[in-house]
């Protein structure tokens, strides 16, 4: 399938002040999008001047949440090279998304190639300072009119971008985490391993009471015993306990990170041992009580490496690596940007330009 390309004659001023960007405020000039059609299929794929959809007041997503959608960036390197990082594993993690929610899947090839024509349209909102990247969000949703719960038959594939600096506003500096009780966001059988739109609604009134009480974000725990930990708002999460490196299973649950993935198989190529397994808030809090838990901190492609300082459950706060960026993370964060960035080389080959 072409791309056609409609570039606007409007563009809009950037923002001046790379170092400013925060995460989510701005947007580029062009947008793509794929309509799906049954009968047709994916059709009519196109790069259009960032503008709204026109919706039926029936579509089918705003009423069912059959939405889902992907996180990736683009990095300006310092020779120009604009390059992504395993955008493969995010377009088969889609598919993996479309399955759970019935949605016609997308041609993975194809959507990295849209990826790849959409940043080099907008390529100059890639900002280069400093932290800063190109967020690239790809989603899916069905437009049918017709609010009876039913198959979908039309979809729309977008996909727009936004010039980011670090999600948290305080950077790599230690965030601190409430261990979720009340609510819970996943069970196995749902959708807590897709990029589900609702998944992250259902999350919202954790992440309220933990902001409440001073929090950035919630550790959420197993939906049937919250006794297992599972993940946090938008970031999977790993511990160092006396030496080893432990992050939840991928029991069915939680979200199989990019990020996530990256870190195991960084690690272990560094000699670490890496142990993927069902961790208790039990077990935890033991680790803390002994002195046994090292390091704790969160990945993910909007959150990078976010070292955690603190984490409270119940009325128990437990202070980590006292409330200071561990060496393990601090490694894995500098390694990991080194080479989505091109300061370091990518010995794994997990960046592609967008001109390949
Ligand atoms: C990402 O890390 O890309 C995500 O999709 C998380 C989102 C909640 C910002």
């Amino acid at each position: 399938m072409e791309i056609s390309i409609t570039r606007t004659a409007n563009p809009k001023q950037k923002p001046t002040d790379e170092s400013k960007l925060g995460f989510g405020m701005y947007y580029t000039d062009h947008m793509f999008i794929m309509n799906y059609d049954e009968g047709q299929g994916w059709h009519d794929p196109r790069i259009v001047p960032y503008g709204p959809f026109e919706l039926d007041p029936a579509a089918m997503v705003l009423h069912y949440a059959q939405e889902i959608f992907e996180g990736l960036k683009a990095y300006r390197t310092a020779d120009g090279t604009i390059q992504l990082f395993r955008p493969e594993k995010n377009m088969a993690r889609m598919n993996v998304s479309c399955e759970r929610l019935c949605i016609p899947k997308i041609d993975e090839e194809f959507a990295i190639k849209a990826i790849k024509t959409l940043v080099d349209v907008d390529r100059d909102w890639v900002p280069s300072a400093e932290e800063t990247s190109l967020y690239i969000r790809p989603y899916i949703f069905a437009t049918d009119a017709h609010i009876g719960v039913h198959a979908t038959k039309h979809l729309i594939f977008a996909i727009i971008l936004s010039p980011v600096g670090a999600y948290y506003p305080n950077g790599i500096e230690p965030v601190k985490i409430f261990v979720e009780q009340k609510y819970v966001r996943a069970v196995i059988g749902g959708t807590g391993f897709t990029k589900a739109g609702a998944n992250y609604a259902i999350s919202l009134k954790g992440q309220e009471e933990a902001e409440r009480q001073g929090y950035i974000q919630t550790l959420w725990l197993d939906g049937v015993e919250r006794k297992y930990i599972e993940e946090v708002g938008s970031m999977n999460v790993f511990f160092k306990i006396n030496g080893e490196i432990i992050t939840p299973a991928l029991v069915g649950s939680i979200l199989g990170g990019i990020t996530r993935l990256s870190i195991i198989e960084l690690l272990r190529s560094k000699g670490y041992k890496v142990t993927e397994r069902r961790l208790s808030i039990d077990e935890l809090v033991e680790a803390y009580n002994t002195g046994k838990l090292e390091e704790a901190w969160g990945t993910g492609t909007a959150a990078v490496i976010s070292p955690i300082g603190e984490l409270k459950y119940g009325e128990l706060v437990m202070p980590i690596n006292s409330g200071e960026i561990g060496e393990v993370s601090q490694m894995c964060y500098d390694t990991l940007t080194g080479i989505q960035w091109g300061k370091i080389k990518d010995e794994f080959g997990w960046t592609q330009s967008i001109d390949e």
